[in-house]
């Protein structure tokens, strides 16, 4: 088990009601004024701003409001939201959506504290270090925003989706009302499942030993998710069910299904399959992300499995119940004898990838990039995207080029 640092400060609050709650834990919190960023209208329609907005005006919480963020945000609302949150002098800044929401709004937290342009952060040129405190209302689980150290923004005007990571981005207060997500689109449900199972696959497929205590943690979280996941799509009302995706996935991307498994001092994870798939979404916005990761990580999984077979083996066995078969076992007695112990760990493998992949189609998302609108002639330019995001190498479970990086993409057409 290698080192780590576990810090999840957020504080969670989580059931039935609690949007008509936010006021008074932000008046507690010491706020009086926020910022409101919300995407492009269905937290209108549903009703969600109003009741927010109730709860402030209850606790004498002032507001203003930012509307009209973009699935996959883009700079250019963020610098208006950097301007408006210093001309209105707010002290806290509250997404009331699903990841791109809570990033504008993450991003404008940090473009109110620096003097350049907000998008030096994600060019590189400048570094977190201050940032107005976040309280997120999430409305779907998915991107794990909420507790992430993570914010992800596209800049059309240079063709680019980037990450910018910093501990202090992590939001200080988030929301998670599971009645809220029953008026998700099926698509963005499972869009969102597919993206939380990815995060914690990102981890577990980190290329380090194993670690019972989180692997243990990381696959009954996916089997948890696959088994919710199977109920809403048959019954989108179901509370239990959208109340275990909702809280799995915020643990999917806080940090704590990846403890011991990463590099100290580097990223907690691959996240190959996640800068492969950043660039689709740079590429057309219109891709959502949890539909490029259900195509992109059986694609990279089937390129990378034989670095670490003993990993896809562990995942198969706890996910799936595909039965790993030792490498090294003598006794195959309970094997065809025409199978060599390869040739079993092959077949394991290759079943629990299919298993994945079957599970992703079976609740609606593509199986292709072709199904994504994206073809042979858009890889170079996907390619100079993730050169410029991730360089000529990359990848921890395996070390990959970009020429890898091609065969992937071109094996999922
Ligand atoms: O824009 P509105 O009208 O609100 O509609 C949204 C949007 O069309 C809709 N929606 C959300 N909640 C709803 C709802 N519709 C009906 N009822 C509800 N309760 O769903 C659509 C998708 O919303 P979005 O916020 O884009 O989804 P998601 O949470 O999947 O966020 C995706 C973004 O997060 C980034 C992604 O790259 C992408 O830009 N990610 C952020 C991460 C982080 N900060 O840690 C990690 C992730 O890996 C990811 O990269
Ligand atoms: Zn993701």
């Amino acid at each position: 088990m290698n080192n780590f640092t576990f810090c999840s400060p957020t504080k969670f609050v989580f059931g039935r009601g609690v949007t008509d709650h936010v006021g008074e834990e932000l008046a507690a919190a010491g706020h009086t004024r926020a910022l409101i960023v919300y995407g492009q209208g269905s937290v209108v329609r549903t009703g969600t701003l109003a009741r927010v907005i109730a709860s402030l005006d209850a606790a004498g919480v002032s507001h203003v409001e930012l509307g009209g963020v973009r699935p996959n945000p883009e700079i250019g609302l963020v610098r208006e939201g950097v301007a408006l949150a210093r001309a209105e002098q707010v002290d806290v800044i509250l997404p009331v959506g699903g990841g791109s929401a809570m990033d504008c709004a993450k991003a404008i937290a940090i473009g109110a504290c620096y003097d350049g342009d907000p998008w030096d952060f994600w060019a590189k040129k400048a570094t977190v270090s201050r940032c107005l405190p976040v309280a997120a209302v999430v409305t779907i689980p998915a991107s794990g925003s909420e507790a992430s150290n993570s914010c992800v923004i596209s800049n059309d005007e240079v063709g680019l989706k980037c990450g910018c990571n910093s501990e202090l981005i992590r939001p200080a207060l988030a929301f998670l009302d599971p009645e809220l997500t029953f008026t998700l689109p099926p698509y963005q449900t499972a869009a969102g499942v597919t993206d939380m199972i990815a995060h914690i696959m990102e981890r577990f497929f980190s290329g380090e030993t194993a670690v019972h205590a989180t692997d243990n943690l990381a696959c009954g979280l996916i089997r948890a998710a696959i088994d919710a996941a199977e109920v809403v799509m048959a019954d989108p009302k179901n509370y239990d069910a959208r109340a275990e995706l909702m809280w799995i996935g915020t643990l999917a991307h806080n940090g704590i299904a990846g403890c011991g498994l990463g590099i100290p001092g580097k990223r907690d994870g691959d996240w190959t399959c996640h800068g492969l798939e950043h660039e689709l979404s740079a590429l057309d916005p219109a891709i959502t992300h949890g539909a490029g990761l259900a195509v992109i990580f059986p694609a990279w999984m089937r390129h990378v499995w034989t670095s670490h077979p003993e990993r896809f083996l562990t995942f198969g066995a706890e996910v799936f119940g595909i039965e790993p078969v030792d490498p090294d076992v003598d006794d195959l007695s309970d094997i065809d004898e025409e199978v060599t112990p390869e040739r079993a760990v092959h077949d394991a493998v290759e079943a629990t990838i299919d298993a994945l992949q079957e599970f992703f189609i079976s609740i609606g998302m593509p199986e292709t990039l072709g199904e994504l609108g994206v073809t042979e002639k858009d890889i170079d330019q996907l390619l100079a995207g993730l050169k410029v995001n991730r360089g000529e190498s990359f990848g921890t479970f395996a070390a990959l080029t970009l020429e890898d990086a091609r065969t992937i993409y071109e094996s999922a057409l």
